[in-house]
C-alpha cells in the first residue's frame, strides 16, 4: 500500500493523503539555518543548533502526534468556516491534498470549499531564514471574501530550558511589533544579540504576540478563538508563551488568485548597536529590515527558489547513473545523495526521533557521513574533518560527540569509545581520493580545543592510530572502552541502576573486554594511514603501520574467529560474544562486514558471508545478532534491554546492512550485493508503506527483526549512517565507480544479467561518462577500458582536470 508516489522529473515525493502512518517529514536549509517540516507542515527551526539556537517549538511526544509548525489557517468570512490549508492544525476534510517534499523545500496544497491554497516552504540559500510562499485561489464563480492568520509558537532559544524551567520562562517572553512585522526578542534585554523575526507581505489588520490570546483558555491550535471570532487582540503583553500571528483580509474575485508571503527569519546584532533609538530598550532594526523587505517580494523569492534548485542541479549532479534498476536511479540520483546531506549537516541532532537537545554532532557518527557527502561539497567536508580533530583528545581518544554552536566537545558523554579515533582516518582517506588535497594534512588543530595544543592533522591521524595500539586487551584485540560501533555493547558498565546512562556509566576497569570490530577498523585505518604516507613518501612509517596491521590480522585470525563466522568480542570475563558456543547473541552482523572490508582473510569471509546469508538474512533485511537476547544481562549492557527484534537487539539495524554489500562485492558476489541492497532499499519499499511506516523515499535506522510481532517496520528515520553507508556501497562497489589515491577507479560487482549501466561521475576538475557493458553476462572483472577512445591499461582513470567532459568505455568479463 502506498501514500503517494514518486515524481522523480521534479525530484519530489508527492503524498497524497495527510494522514501518512507516521508524519512523514523533510528538511529545509542546508547550512546555518534549518527547519524539520512534516507532510502536514508540523515542525520546528533553528539556527545551527536545534538544542541550542531553537527558534520555533515543538513538543516531542505530542498528541495528536505532530501539533506545532508553520501553520495557516483560512477563514471564510461568509459562514464563519475555518481550516488549515495542511490539514493540520484543524484537520478538516480537504476536497484534495498533496505534500510535495522535494530537495529543500515542501510544497503543501489543498482545496477547501472552493479555495485552493498552495504553500511553499523553503529556505533561500546563504540566508538565515525561510520562506512561506502561500497563493490562495478563489475557484468558485462567487466574489469570497476571507480572513487568513499566520501562526508560529516561538521558542526561548534553549530547547531543553524552555521545555523545563517554567518558573523563570514564564516570566522572560517578550516581543515587539513594529510594521506588521513580529520580533520576537526574550533575553535580548540582557545577554543576547539574536532575535527572530516573522513578517507577512500583505498588510496586516492585528496580530497577536501571546498564545492565550491567540487560542482562548482551554483551546488547542485546532480552534483559536482568534481564528473563530475573526478578530486579534493585538496582545503585548511580557511573560507566558511567545507566538507569532498575523491577521489578514482577502478579498477574492472568481478565478482570483493571491500571493502572500511570509518570512520567518533569524538575525543577529554587532554587540554595541543592540538597540536603537540609542540609549532606549527597542530592537534595533537597520540592519534586518532591508533583508525583511527584500524577501518579501515575488521576485526576490523566485530568484531564491531558483538558486536553491541550481544548488541542487550542482549538488546531484556530481553523480548520476542509469542502470537497470529503476530504484538504484531514483536512489542514488536523488534521494540518497539527499539524505547524505541531511545527515552530514546533522549528524544525529535533529529528527522526528532525535528531540535536538540529546545528541550533538557524534564523532563516529560525522566521520561516518562524510564519506557519502564528500563528493557534493568538498570544503564543508575539509573544514568538518578540521573541527573534528579539534575535538579529539591529547591521547589520541576523541570526545564522542561536540555541540554544533560551539564546536566544543560535550562534557556530559566524554569519551572512551574507542572505535571512535579510527573513524577519522577513514574520512580523511576518502577526502583525500575525493579531492587529492594533501594540504589538509598539514592544517594546524588543536586538541580538545585548547591554543598552543595545535599540531598538523597529520599528527592527529598517526595519534589516532596509536590510541588502539595503547589500548591493547589479554587477547591482543583492542579494548573495546565504552562501546565501540554498537554503542549498546556495555562491556564494561555493569549496571543496576536503573536510568543510569549505559554509554556513560563504567564500573569496570575497562582492561579485559575486547572488541573484533575495533581490531577490523584498526586494521582498516592503519593501512589507510599507510597509503598517505606511502603517498607523501615516507616509505618507512608507512611499512611500520602494514606491519601493526598485519599483526593485528593475525591476532583475529588466532582469537578472532569461531570457525564459521567472525567472533563479535570477549566481555570482562574473557568469555567469547558472538560464538556458537553462546545460547544467545550467536552471530553478530558487524564483524562478519567489517573483518571482510578490513580484507583479513577470504576463505574467513567466505564462510563469515555464507553464515549470514544462513543465520542473519531476512526478507527485509539482515539482523544485528541472532538470535536475540531474551533477558538483560549484566555483562552486556543497553544491548539485552531491548525486547528481542528492536534496535541492536536483532532488529535490521540498516547502518550495517551495506557492510554486508559491500562484503559481498568484494568477494565477486553482485547478484546477492544488489538484492540486500534492495532488501531495505526505501523506494522498494513504498509498495509495503503500510508495513514499513517510515518515509519511502529516506532510510530509517532500524526495521523490526524477525523476532518482533511488527517485522518489517522501520523507525528513527533521516539521521543515521545507513544513508552514508548505502551510498558508498551502491556507488562505490556495486557500481564500483571508487575515488582513489591515484584516481577515480572502476571495479563494478553487478549481478550478471545487467546488460550495463552508465554513470556520469564529476570528479578532480573533469567529468567522466562511463558507459560500463557486460557483454559475457559476469559479476565482476574488467576486459577493457577506452578513455576518449583509447584504451587504457589500469582500472583507475587519469586525472585530466581540464573542465572538459571525457567519455569512457569499460567492458566487464
Ligand atoms: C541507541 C543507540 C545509540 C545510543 C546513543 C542507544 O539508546 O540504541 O542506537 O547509538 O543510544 O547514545
Ligand atoms: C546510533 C549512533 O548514532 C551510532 O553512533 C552507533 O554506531 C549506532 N547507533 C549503533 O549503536
Amino acid at each position: 500500500m502506498q501514500f503517494g508516489y514518486f515524481d522523480d522529473q521534479n525530484r519530489e515525493y508527492v503524498i497524497t493523503q495527510p494522514d501518512t502512518p507516521l508524519p512523514w517529514i523533510n528538511y529545509l536549509g542546508a547550512q546555518d539555518y534549518f527547519g524539520l517540516i512534516s507532510n502536514t507542515a508540523g515542525g520546528y527551526s533553528f539556527y545551527q543548533d536545534a538544542r541550542l539556537r531553537r527558534l520555533t517549538r515543538y513538543r516531542y511526544n505530542n498528541v495528536p502526534t505532530d501539533m506545532g509548525g508553520r501553520y495557516i489557517y483560512l477563514r471564510d468570512t461568509e459562514s464563519g468556516e475555518f481550516w488549515s490549508p495542511t490539514w493540520m492544525p484543524t484537520r478538516s476534510e480537504l476536497e484534495d491534498y498533496t505534500c510535495r517534499h522535494g530537495m529543500g523545500y515542501t510544497v503543501i496544497a489543498s482545496t477547501k470549499a472552493d479555495i485552493h491554497a498552495e504553500i511553499r516552504y523553503f529556505v533561500p540559500p546563504g540566508q538565515t531564514l525561510e520562506i512561506w510562499d502561500m497563493t490562495v485561489t478563489n475557484k468558485s464563480d462567487r466574489v469570497r471574501e476571507l480572513s487568513a492568520f499566520s501562526c508560529i509558537e516561538f521558542c526561548l532559544w534553549d530547547a531543553l530550558d524552555d521545555s523545563s524551567n517554567f518558573q523563570r520562562n514564564l516570566n522572560i517572553g517578550e516581543a515587539e511589533v513594529e510594521d506588521g512585522v513580529i520580533y520576537h526578542k526574550t533575553e535580548y534585554r540582557e545577554r543576547r544579540n539574536h532575535f527572530t523575526y516573522f513578517a507577512c507581505s500583505e498588510p496586516i489588520l492585528g496580530f497577536e504576540t501571546q498564545r492565550e490570546a491567540f487560542l482562548g483558555p482551554y483551546r488547542g491550535w485546532e480552534n483559536p478563538q482568534v481564528v473563530e471570532n475573526d478578530q486579534t487582540s493585538n496582545s503585548l503583553q511580557v511573560g507566558w508563551s511567545p507566538v507569532g500571528v498575523h491577521h489578514m483580509r482577502l478579498s477574492l474575485a472568481p478565478g482570483e488568485k493571491k500571493r502572500i508571503i511570509f518570512v520567518l527569519g533569524y538575525h543577529e546584532n554587532p554587540i554595541d548597536e543592540k538597540f536603537f533609538p540609542p540609549g532606549t530598550q527597542t530592537l534595533n532594526k537597520n540592519k534586518v529590515r532591508p533583508i525583511i523587505d527584500k524577501f518579501l517580494k515575488p521576485d526576490a523569492v523566485d530568484a531564491a527558489f531558483s538558486d536553491l534548485e541550481e544548488m541542487w542541479d550542482e549538488f546531484l549532479e556530481v553523480m548520476q547513473v542509469d542502470t537497470a534498476n529503476p530504484h538504484v536511479n531514483r536512489m542514488v540520483n536523488i534521494w540518497n545523495a539527499y539524505q547524505c546531506m541531511v545527515t552530514f549537516n546533522l549528524s544525529r541532532s535533529a529528527s522526528y526521533f532525535e528531540s535536538g537537545i540529546g545528541r550533538g554532532m557524534g564523532f563516529r557518527d560525522s566521520n561516518q557521513d562524510l564519506l557519502g557527502f564528500v563528493q557534493m561539497v568538498p570544503d564543508r567536508a575539509r573544514q568538518r574533518i578540521l573541527d573534528l580533530a579539534a575535538t579529539q583528545l591529547e591521547s589520541g581518544g576523541a570526545y564522542h560527540q561536540y555541540q554544533p554552536l560551539t564546536k566544543r566537545g560535550n562534557d556530559a558523554v566524554g569519551s572512551n569509545f574507542n572505535d571512535d579515533p579510527a573513524w577519522m582516518v577513514l574520512s580523511t582517506a576518502a577526502y583525500l581520493k575525493e579531492t587529492a588535497d594533501c594540504s589538509i594534512l598539514d592544517a594546524l588543530v588543536p586538541y580538545e580545543n585548547k591554543p598552543g595544543t595545535e599540531t598538523p592533522l597529520l599528527e592527529h591521524l598517526e595519534r589516532c592510530v596509536q590510541y588502539t595500539l595503547d589500548n591493547i586487551g589479554p587477547h591482543g584485540l583492542p579494548l573495546i572502552g565504552r562501546a565501540d560501533w554498537n554503542d549498546c555493547l556495555n562491556l564494561n558498565t555493569f549496571s543496576a541502576t536503573p536510568g543510569e546512562s549505559f554509554q556513560t556509566t563504567t564500573n569496570q576497569d575497562g582492561k579485559n573486554a575486547e572488541s573484533t570490530v575495533i581490531a577490523a577498523l584498526f586494521i582498516m585505518a592503519a593501512r589507510e594511514l599507510a597509503h598517505i604516507k606511502r603517498y607523501l613518501k615516507k616509505e618507512d612509517e608507512a611499512a611500520k603501520l602494514e606491519k601493526d596491521a598485519d599483526a593485528m590480522v593475525c591476532t583475529i585470525h588466532k582469537y578472532g574467529w569461531d570457525g564459521d563466522w567472525f567472533l563479535r568480542a570477549y566481555d570482562h570475563f574473557s568469555e567469547k560474544i558472538g560464538s556458537k558456543t553462546c545460547a544467545e547473541g550467536k552471530i553478530f552482523i558487524e564483524s562478519q562486514g567489517l573483518c571482510t572490508m578490513a580484507g583479513v582473510d577470504e576463505e574467513m569471509a567466505k564462510k563469515a558471508l555464507e553464515a549470514v546469508r544462513q543465520h542473519l538474512a531476512t526478507e527485509h533485511g539482515v539482523v544485528l545478532l541472532d538470535p536475540p537476547y531474551t533477558s538483560y544481562h549484566l555483562q552486556l549492557g543497553e544491548i539485552s534491554s531491548y525486547p528481542p527484534g528492536y534496535k541492536e537487539n536483532g532488529s535490521v539495524f540498516c547502518h550495517t546492512n551495506p557492510w554486508v554489500m559491500i562484503s559481498e562485492a568484494i568477494l565477486g558476489y553482485g547478484e546477492q550485493a544488489l538484492d540486500y541492497y534492495l532488501r531495505i532499499c526505501p523506494s522498494n519499499r513504498e509498495a509495503i508503506s503500510e508495513i514499513h511506516r517510515c518515509e519511502p523515499y529516506v532510510y530509517a535506522q532500524t526495521i523490526a527483526g524477525k523476532a518482533s510481532d511488527h517485522f518489517g517496520e522501520a523507525k528513527n528515520s533521516w539521521l543515521t549512517g545507513t544513508a552514508a553507508w548505502n551510498y558508498v556501497a551502491i556507488t562505490q562497489w556495486i557500481l564500483g565507480i571508487r575515488p582513489d589515491y591515484a584516481g577515480l577507479r572502476i571495479d563494478p560487482c553487478i549481478p550478471p544479467s545487467w546488460e550495463g549501466f552508465e554513470v556520469t561521475r564529476r570528479y578532480r576538475g573533469a567529468t567522466y561518462h562511463i558507459q560500463v557493458s557486460n557483454p559475457g553476462g559476469v559479476s565482476k572483472g574488467i576486459r577493457a577500458i577506452n578513455v576518449d577512445g583509447k584504451p587504457v591499461e589500469d582500472a583507475t582513470l587519469p586525472v585530466f582536470n581540464d573542465g572538459e567532459i571525457h567519455q569512457v568505455e569499460v567492458v566487464m568479463g
